[in-house]
Parts: C-alpha cells; structure tokens; sequence
C-alpha cells in the first residue's frame, strides 16, 4: 500500500466512489458524480490523501483548513472528514496509517488542533482524539413564545435567502470565532460553498444596524415543521430578537426546531414555554465531535485558571510525547519541555480534554487518560477549569 497526496480535481476518480459508497444512497449516478466533481473547486486548500494499491485507491482521508477558539485564542485547525475505505480493503489498517500521515502532514503545516465527527468514537480515541459536546437541539410550539410578541425590542429581523444574508451571517461567524470557545470556521475557499448550498432562509437580527443574531432555517411544510440550524447570537437580546421573530410564526407552523449550544437553557426562555431539549448521539450518524491537539504550543498563551505549575509527562502519541511543565502565571499558560520528573502522565486525548476544558483532572484519571496524584490533581484542575466548548461547524 502507498500513500499518495491528491489534488482537488483528482478526488473525483479516486475519492468520491470510496465517498459514495459510504456515505450516499447507491450505485450513484452520473449526475451525482459531476455535482461532485463541480464541488471540487472548493476543495483545493485541502489536503486529500489516499491509499493505493496497484495503482487503485483504496481508503481515503482528509483535512480542510480551519480556524478554531480554544479558551479564547484562535488556533489553526485541521477538519479532517472524507474518511472511508473500500469494503474489500477495510480492517487493515489503511484508514489508520493515512490519518497518522494526515496528522503529521496538518501538523507540518501549522495546524495546533484538530477536530472531526466520528463514526466509532474509539477509533479515533486510539488518534488522540477525545469527545467534546454534540449541539443541542430545543424543539417547541410557536405558542410558547407568545409573550415575546408583546415585547418592545430595540432591534430588527431582516428574513432573507442564505445567499443574499451570506455576507452578514459569515461574517457573524467570524466574530463569534474570536468570541466563542470551541466555535470553529471553514477558510473562505470552502466557506464559499454553503453561499451556493441548498436553498435556506436566513434571519438577522440587528440592533443599532450591527448584526446581534442570525440563524438559518426551512419551512418543511404549511402547519409542520420549521427547521432551523444553529441559533447563533452575541447575546441576549439577538437571541431573543430570533425567538421573536420564530414567535411570529404561530398559525403557520407546528413546530420549531433550533440547535443550541450545551449552555443554552431554553426553559428559561419563557414562562409556560412547553419545550423539548435533546442531546441526541449515536454512531456512526450523529457522533458526538472529537478534537485533539496536535502540538503542546497550543497551549502557550491560553487563559490559566491560576498562577500554579506542574510537570507532566504525555504518553503514547507520536506527535506530542515528552515532559512538559505547565505554568499559570499572569492570567497566561506557559509550556515548556523539561526533563524534570512529571507529577502526571497523561495520554493526548488527556491534555486535549483539559486544554478543551470537558473533562476535570479527576475525569482524566476515570476515563483512562491519565494517572496523577492529589497535587497534581489541584494543580491541573486549577490550571484548566472546566469550561464547555461549543463546535459550530458541521463537516
Ligand atoms: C470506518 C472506515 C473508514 C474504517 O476503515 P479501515 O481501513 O477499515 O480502518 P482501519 O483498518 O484503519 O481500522 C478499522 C478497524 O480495523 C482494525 N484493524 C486494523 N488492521 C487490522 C488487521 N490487520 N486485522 C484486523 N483488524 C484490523 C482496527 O484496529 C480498527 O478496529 P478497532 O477500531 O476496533 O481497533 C471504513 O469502515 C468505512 O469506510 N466505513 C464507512 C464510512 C465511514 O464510516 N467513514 C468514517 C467517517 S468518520
């Protein structure tokens, strides 16, 4: 087997029947094949590689390049999606020499971090990764949010197609990127895309002309369902502008559907408000995301939940392995390699857990990723406060 990296327009004949089978309703057809190939040139900042043999691609993976906050300051991401092998080739080993290889070659690059959806959470749990939350979805009835049509509020929703809001929802987007833990953006060669993507509405939400909130949605159908994406806002009054104008659809729709972040409480959202809040994860459709770090750096400059130190030691990883004091001091991480004795070792889906502020250093022990003794323990715990991440980009 050979590795070999491809270009944007070659992932068409090597790629996409691996893609297909996987992923799509099959035999495709022609058609399917060309809309694919048609969608290639918004694939060429990423970097496709695949395992051959006899001149036949057998197993596929990739990485797009992002951008993602992690406690505050914005890191280089790669998203890595398009993993499939061919049936007859599966259970040994391509997929996971080739995301070794994607790993290293990202890394290179200078991507810090990276993210994915898994289909089996352990196989990726074997790379590094480690579970992060899944959006929330908060379904109700219009009526429930009948008191918000009475209210005054200083700010406007403009209701447009994705393609003309694109502007403005995109660039919403970027601010919550320098804003939002966790939240995470496409570069523009593949944001490019979503402007052309199936047709949705958007609804944006100003006040004072700056934009507050945008969600997009569909109508399913007169007396169903209106389907939104993620609700997102720079705070209270975008999202209650958005659940404002979703109020003005009573007699219209049903149901409203809206994804949300882990910190979102919509029962708050009003007084008698029916409403269903669902955190959904299955395999291999809805995985929960997964990130890692891919260079200890990551962490240099990150917020420190206290002015502390302590010596760890990461096991098990090719890219991050070695000793490493961790120190809070003014507000800042700093990491160095030392060679010190570690008060903690710790796999990397260890410290990526920590770093990413889901799992308490108690959690690291419980969930297999570390051994440490009680000093450490206070002492990472300090360092990394918990702190949920909210993964805005679905790929
Ligand atoms: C999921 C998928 C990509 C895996 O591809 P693959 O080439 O079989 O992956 P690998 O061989 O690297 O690993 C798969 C399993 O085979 C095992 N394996 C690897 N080499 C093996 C060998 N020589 N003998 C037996 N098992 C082996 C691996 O350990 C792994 O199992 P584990 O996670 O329980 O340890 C492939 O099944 C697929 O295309 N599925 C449909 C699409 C999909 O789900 N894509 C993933 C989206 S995130």
């Amino acid at each position: 087997m050979q590795i070999r990296q491809v270009s944007a327009d070659e992932r068409t004949d090597t790629m996409f029947p691996l893609q297909a089978y996987a992923f799509m309703p099959s035999p495709w057809s022609d058609a399917e094949r060309e809309a694919y190939a048609r969608r290639m040139v918004f694939y060429r900042t990423a970097t496709s590689l695949v395992a051959e043999e006899d001149g036949q691609a057998l197993a596929g993976v990739a990485a797009f390049p992002m951008r993602q906050n992690v406690r505050g300051v914005v890191q280089d991401m790669a998203g890595v999606a398009s993993v499939a092998a061919h049936p007859s080739a599966r259970r040994r080993g391509f997929v996971r020499e080739l995301m070794i290889r994607l790993l290293r070659q990202t890394r290179e690059q200078g991507c810090a971090v990276s993210a994915l959806y898994p289909f089996r959470p352990s196989f990726y749990g074997r790379l590094g990764y480690v579970g992060v939350p899944r959006v929330r979805t908060a379904s109700f009835a219009p009526e429930g949010l009948a008191h918000l049509l009475r209210a005054e509020l200083p700010g406007e929703v403009e209701r447009l197609r994705l393609a003309e809001g694109f502007d403005a929802y995109n660039d919403l987007t970027l601010r919550l990127l320098e804003k939002r833990h966790g939240f995470s953006v496409y570069d523009e060669t593949r944001t490019a895309e979503f402007r052309e993507s199936p047709p949705l509405w958007v609804a944006v939400a100003r006040v004072d002309g700056e934009v507050v909130g945008a969600v997009t949605y569909r109508i399913a159908e007169y007396g169903g369902d209106l389907v939104a994406g993620d609700l997102l806002t720079t705070g209270p009054m975008g999202r209650a502008l958005l659940l404002q104008f979703f109020a003005r659809h009573v007699d219209q729709v049903a149901r409203i559907e809206v994804k949300i972040g882990v910190d979102e409480v919509p029962e708050l959202w009003g007084t008698d408000f029916a409403v269903l809040t669902e955190g959904r994860v299955d395999h291999p459709r809805r995985g929960a995301p997964m990130v890692r770090l891919l260079t200890m750096e990551a962490l240099d400059g990150l917020p420190a939940g206290a002015d502390t130190a302590v010596t760890v030691e990461v096991v098990d990883d090719d890219l991050l392995a070695g000793r490493y004091r961790i120190t809070g001091a003014g507000g800042a991480l700093k990491v160095e390699a030392v060679r010190g004795e570690p008060e903690a070792t710790l796999t990397c889906a260890g410290i990526s857990a920590l770093a990413y502020g889901v799992l308490d250093p108690v959690e690291v022990i419980t969930r297999g990723f570390g051994q440490m003794g009680a000093s450490a323990v206070e002492a990472l715990g300090a360092l990394f406060p918990k702190s949920m991440p909210y993964l805005f980009a679905d790929f």
